[in-house]
């Protein structure tokens, strides 16, 4: 029986994960942080036949327990503050939740469930403002974060190669470029302006108010990505990988796109507010996936813009 552990499996990729992987015949498990708000806690989820844990990445006991008890064939670690922007905020606390905490997940991994695999939620926030001479990203690009979380990521990244070189295991790093969905969580830039979108159509709201317009990424489908994050650990060798679509984007084309969908001017409605405005801004993604793609045989199913027009679609319902 194959047995995967999920971490942050109630986020956007941990519930898309859970679902591919039940549908290949896993024993699901995943860790969940108490929440106050207890009908927040598994929104995503709550429909999977999946075994949850209460626990927290910066909480050792709580992995040393959880490893013993489920001793996982696989473990996808996707928990993290994932925020860019609030890592400026939180520093501490990121670099706890999204370093140190897999120190202690792949010690644990080590002595207590030798033979798992590791796959660890790598990004390009990593790669900070390098790009390489022909306007890519890729895994030779040198990493000058950006971001409190890039630096968190780029320490992970590394302990990941350290542990898979120093002791022989298969751990391996999934680079993954922006990747949205409904599912997405709304203080990130693509729900916040779909969503947004379908409440002016409405008449719920009158303005969007968003920061910094002219910064570009390589958007992806999370349900096309967490397929690349189960491909790299089923591969013949523990390796790092780029998931990326190869294609970049302004979040001004972005709104640019997904308002007409619904025949309105974003220019009508998009207001600035200096409010979202980070401290460092990396200004450029553009992931050069082709390995992946040839040796995983990975072909994503979604394009820039059909994954907007299911988006706008789901809030259309939603709202
Ligand atoms: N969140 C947010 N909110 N971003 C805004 C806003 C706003 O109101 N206005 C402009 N932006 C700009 C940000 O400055 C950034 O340049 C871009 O929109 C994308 O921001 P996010 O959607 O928050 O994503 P991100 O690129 O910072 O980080 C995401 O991608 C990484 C991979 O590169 C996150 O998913 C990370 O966890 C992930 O690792």
């Amino acid at each position: 029986m194959r047995k995967a552990l999920i971490t942050g499996i109630n986020g956007q990729d941990g519930s898309y994960l859970s679902e591919f992987l039940i549908g290949k015949g896993y024993e699901v498990h995943g860790i969940l942080r108490r929440h106050s708000v207890a009908e927040n806690q598994d929104a995503r989820i709550n429909s999977l036949d999946i075994k949850t844990y209460y626990g927290d990445l910066t909480d050792e006991v709580s992995l040393f327990k959880i490893l013993k008890e489920v001793k996982p064939t696989e473990i996808y670690n996707l928990g993290a503050m994932s925020h860019v922007g609030i890592s400026s905020q939180m520093p501490a606390f990121t670099i706890k939740t999204n370093s140190l905490s897999v120190i202690s997940l792949l010690e644990f991994a080590k002595e207590i469930c030798p033979e798992c695999k590791v796959y660890q939620a790598s990004s390009s926030e990593m790669f900070g403002n390098s790009i390489d001479s022909d306007g890519f990203q890729r895994l030779t690009t040198p990493m000058n974060p950006v971001s409190p979380y890039g630096c968190s990521k780029v320490m992970a990244y590394n302990l990941v190669k350290y542990y898979r070189q120093a002791y022989n295991k298969f751990y391996c790093n999934g680079i993954l470029f922006n990747h949205e969905s409904p599912r997405r969580g709304s203080n990130f830039v693509t729900n916040k302006v779909v969503k947004s979108i379908v409440m002016i159509k409405k008449k719920l709201i009158n303005k969007l108010e968003l920061g910094n317009m002219d910064s570009q990424r390589d958007w992806g489908h999370s349900q096309d990505y967490v397929e690349a994050m189960h491909l790299i650990m089923q591969y013949k060798s523990p390796n790092d990988w780029i998931v990326s679509m190869g294609e970049t984007r302004s979040i001004r084309d972005f709104c640019e796109y997904a308002f007409s969908l619904v025949n309105l001017n974003y220019l009508d409605y998009v207001k600035h507010n200096e409010k979202y405005i980070r401290p460092l801004e990396l200004d450029v993604l553009r992931g050069d996936s082709s390995k992946t793609r040839k040796l995983l045989n990975w072909k994503p199913k979604y394009t820039f813009e059909s994954m907007i027009e299911e988006m706008i679609e789901y809030w259309m319902n939603k709202i």
